[in-house]
């Protein structure tokens, strides 16, 4: 799994110092709001249970999943969702955890369904940003570190269901992806 990695962008341990940084300012700014966390499946599940045990305020937690790139590596600018909230957002402070804002499409799309659901406050917190593919007007809020243009896998990133357990970002070697696209 490891030999289609070309190159490790973010260690594991610079990771997790991220995800420390980012709980802080959360719990800063979400003290007393009892937040609605939400995470969008599957790529932020493990952003998700790092982030929450960091932010040291009460909040609740719910899942969204939301297709938009198939086994492609580019988005299609579709998105459907695949699996809703189970709770209401009307009149709740809102986070949405995110794995990878890459052209801002889905995040444009969710965000929009939130505020037309009277959530309070929507609030973006991303690990990863590729802002040079962007799209659409869309910035996150909260975010850990930006990715150059590159097909990235793990901490939650996946290539066709693959290298999600890698516990570090890397760049998948092109020729892993174009193999199986021909
Ligand atoms: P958009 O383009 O809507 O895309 O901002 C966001 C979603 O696209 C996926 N994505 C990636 N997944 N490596 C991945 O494994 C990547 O380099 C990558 N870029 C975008 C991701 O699921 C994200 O939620
Ligand atoms: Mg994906």
């Amino acid at each position: 799994m490891q030999n289609d990695i070309q190159e490790i962008l973010y260690s594991s341990e610079q990771i997790q110092n991220k995800v420390k940084e980012l709980g802080e300012l959360l719990t800063r700014d979400f003290e007393g709001r009892n937040p609605l966390v939400i995470c969008i499946l599957k790529g932020a599940f493990i952003f998700m249970a790092d982030l929450v045990k960091e932010i040291r305020t009460p909040l609740e937690i719910d899942f969204m999943a939301v297709s938009s790139y198939g086994q492609s590596t580019k988005s299609s600018g579709v998105v459907k969702i695949i699996k809703d909230l189970d709770v209401s957002v009307e009149g709740r402070d809102v986070l949405i955890v995110e794995d990878i804002i890459d052209s801002g499409l889905t995040l444009s799309y969710l965000v929009d369904v939130l505020e037309r659901r009277n959530a309070k406050s929507v609030t973006i917190v991303t690990i990863f940003d590729k802002p040079a593919r962007r799209t659409v007007g869309l910035e996150a809020d909260y975010k850990g570190f930006v990715l150059p243009d590159a097909f990235v896998v793990g901490y939650g990133l996946d290539y066709a269901e693959r290298y999600r357990n890698l516990p570090f970002i890397g760049i998948l070697k092109p020729e892993v992806y174009e193999k199986k696209n021909t």
